[in-house]
């Protein structure tokens, strides 16, 4: 009896929600088929900055919330922070590297990387960088699009299969955001470490 009950209540429930599912999907179709405005390139932009390519995680610094670690969104997207210099640590192998508390300096064998002011503040950000440049930068991993080779860990060789129209939809919505005055630190660029030698670049024996 009990699991007949429970066996009804099962049903219900299956065909509730096979409603609730059947009603938004009319809903979705209702919504896709009316004029919808389309997308601005920097609505877009702001989408693929916070909603999948996470630049925020690396350009945004980090502070400690009352739930834990989050990042400062007074301070979006403004880079490793001014006057934050770091020297890197001694590791014993196979640590490799190390990460500053705002998640936005990063030391590796191959130098200390500051993660860029991303807002469009014309001094300290992006404000005098033009489209192009920013494409080149993404595109080809250079600083200021042909420089030096940009340091890890910036995705550029992920970020530069984006299509033309999604670079520039990033682009646009970064001229969008607030410009914050931060002057990132000079990255540290090391020379390339030749191949491991004897002793080195292995794991000692205890
Ligand atoms: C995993 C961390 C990380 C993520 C995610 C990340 N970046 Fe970076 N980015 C960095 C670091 C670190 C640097 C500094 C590299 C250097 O100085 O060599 C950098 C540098 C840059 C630069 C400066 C290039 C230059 O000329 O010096 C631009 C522009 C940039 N990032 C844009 C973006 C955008 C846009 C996104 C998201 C689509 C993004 N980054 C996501 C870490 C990250």
């Amino acid at each position: 009896m009990l699991l007949v009950a429970l066996f009804s209540v099962f049903i219900s429930v299956t065909i509730i929600s096979c409603n609730k599912a059947g009603d938004s999907a009319k809903t979705a179709t209702a919504k896709d088929s009316t004029s919808k405005p389309a997308q601005s390139p920097a609505e877009r932009g702001k989408y693929i900055v916070n909603a999948i390519a996470g630049c925020g995680d690396c350009h945004t610094p980090w502070k400690m919330g009352p739930m834990g670690p989050e990042q400062d969104m007074s301070k979006m997207l403004s880079g490793s922070p001014e006057g934050m210099v770091m020297k890197a640590p001694k590791l014993d192998m196979p640590w490799m590297g190390a990460i500053s508390a705002t998640f936005t300096s990063f030391a590796t064998p191959l130098g200390i990387a500051y993660s860029m002011n991303l807002t469009p503040d014309s001094a300290t950000g992006l404000g005098k960088w033009d489209e192009t440049t920013f494409m080149l930068a993404l595109r080809n991993g250079k600083h200021i699009g042909t420089g030096r080779p940009l340091l890890p860990p910036m995705p550029w060789p992920v970020f530069k299969n984006m299509t033309d129209d999604d670079l520039k939809a990033i682009y646009a919505y970064l001229r969008t955001i607030p410009a914050v005055h931060n002057q990132v630190p000079e990255a540290v660029i090391n020379p390339m470490p030749g191949p491991p030698q004897a002793g080195g670049g292995e794991m000692k024996k205890k």
